[in-house]
């Protein structure tokens, strides 16, 4: 990067992560994923991912990133190894093939915020979820959307997008309890609360191989890992800025939203009776749930333009981050002006996105593919570099700015060489076993 700067504050480097981090991920996945794979089962083993897996390997991006301070692709190269670049490559690569549906559900929100102004999914949640989630509707949403990405990242206006986001995550969290607090009075709640916070052990033994993945991939697309993100936003980080207070702080804020969104889905989810394991309570849950929560309350129109307004906020702020990272590299390689390149990458997640905009079905596979290949695969390869080949060094570089971590150190350098390690590939062989020979499930057949 040419013109190197490091963020003026900490909090500047905090909020900025916290940014990418609270996205759709949160609010549309999370509840999303929890209620396709099993309900609060999903939900514990997702925490455990979050703690032992998410937690040390973002870490493990942040140590590349402030020792190397460039993209994270030189980022191996400045430290002598030159070969594992790919793995940058990888990181930037499933960023891209996540923007590519990412921008699709992004459009998915403008035509709720639309729709809450006119009221249009009042009578019908679920089959006016069904009529605007696919198809050209959706496209022209994408675009949409897709423009407005390449837009900001054109123009190099983040500073808008910094101030929007320190506003975006108080608001999100205030509307949330709002609106938790709401659906408490529901007459479904309590089976809503139930189907999300009280596993059955029974079942989570029994679905293990099929929830792990998913609750892996999950902890990694939340926290923005494995997509290059976390790497380069450290690598403006100062010296003594304490990398482990920091990344506690992101976890934390990231996974409470997460938990607020599950609070608000299930009861309403329950209550007005929708299918929740699969249909509705799929890729529709989040709007089908808050749409028909709009629809019963007074000042429904208005509420849903803010909500959807605040989440279409949280989207651009992750879907700016990754477009940013893959510009900032080829900027920086290329020579080629950013004016030039956000549009062209612009055209070409357009074409990649066209199938997840057509059908469902499509978004699903993509989905579950960057859940299950993408995501774990960059993530495992980050490990192995700063946990083996980096090794003491990396304990060397996350000391600075704690004033000392102890042993903490060397039980974080263990536990991204093993335990990182060991549960991505159990993640990795659980996944493609599931996509490759399990047969409702076939590879290429995602209808
Ligand atoms: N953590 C982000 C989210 O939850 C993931 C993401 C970032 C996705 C950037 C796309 C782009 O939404």
């Amino acid at each position: 990067m040419s013109d190197r700067e490091t963020w003026a504050t900490r909090p500047g480097f905090v909020l900025a992560a916290i940014g990418s981090a609270v996205g759709l991920g949160n609010l549309w996945q999370f509840p999303f994923k929890t209620a396709t794979n099993g309900g609060a089962a999903f939900v514990v083993f997702y925490l455990v991912a979050v703690a032992l897996v998410g937690f040390p390997a973002m870490l493990a991006e942040f140590v590349l990133g402030r020792r190397t301070h460039v993209n994270a692709v030189d980022a191996f190269s400045r430290l002598g190894h030159r070969k594992w670049r790919a793995v940058g490559g990888l990181a930037v690569l499933t960023g891209f093939w996540i923007l590519s549906y990412y921008n699709v559900v992004g459009g998915w929100v403008l035509r709720y915020i639309l729709g809450s102004a006119r009221g249009a999914y009042f009578s019908d949640p679920a089959g006016y979820f069904g009529s605007v989630s696919a198809g050209l509707d959706a496209v022209v949403a994408q675009a949409v959307f897709l423009a407005l990405v390449v837009g900001i990242v054109a123009l190099g206006i983040e500073d808008g997008i910094e101030k929007a986001t320190k506003v975006m995550v108080p608001s999100i969290v205030v509307l949330m309890v709002a609106l938790a607090a709401w659906v408490a009075t529901l007459p479904g709640a309590a089976a809503g609360y139930d189907f999300f916070l009280s596993p059955d052990p029974g079942a989570m033994v029994a679905n293990a191989g099929t929830i792990i993945p998913f609750a892996v991939g999950q902890a990694f697309f939340t926290l923005s890992l494995g997509m290059a993100i976390m790497v380069t936003y450290s690598s403006y980080v100062g010296g003594d800025d304490n990398l482990v207070a920091d990344g506690g702080a992101i976890v934390v804020t990231n996974t409470l939203v997460g938990i607020l969104a599950g609070l608000v889905v299930f009861p309403i989810l329950l209550t007005i009776g929708a299918e929740v394991t699969t249909g509705t309570g799929g890729a529709g849950a989040l709007f089908v749930a808050t749409a028909a929560g709009f629809g019963t309350v007074p000042f429904g129109r208005l509420f849903g333009v803010v909500f959807f307004g605040v989440v279409l906020i949280a989207a651009l702020s992750s879907a700016i981050s990754l477009l940013e990272t893959a510009v900032a590299y080829a900027n920086d390689n290329y020579d080629v002006p950013r004016h030039y390149l956000a549009p062209a990458i612009g055209v070409a997640l357009f074409l990649l996105g066209l199938p997840s905009a057509l059908d469902t079905a499509w978004l699903t596979w993509f989905d579950s593919f960057a859940y299950q290949v993408f995501l774990p695969l960059s993530v495992l390869a980050t490990a192995v570099f700063v946990g083996w080949v980096l090794g003491r060094d990396a304990v060397a570089e996350l000391r600075e700015g704690t004033g000392g971590l102890g042993a903490g150190g060397e039980v974080w350098l263990w536990t991204v060489r093993v335990v990182v390690v060991a549960a991505i590939v159990l993640t990795l062989a659980l996944g493609i076993n599931e996509m490759f020979l399990v047969e409702d499930a076939g590879f290429f057949q995602p209808f």
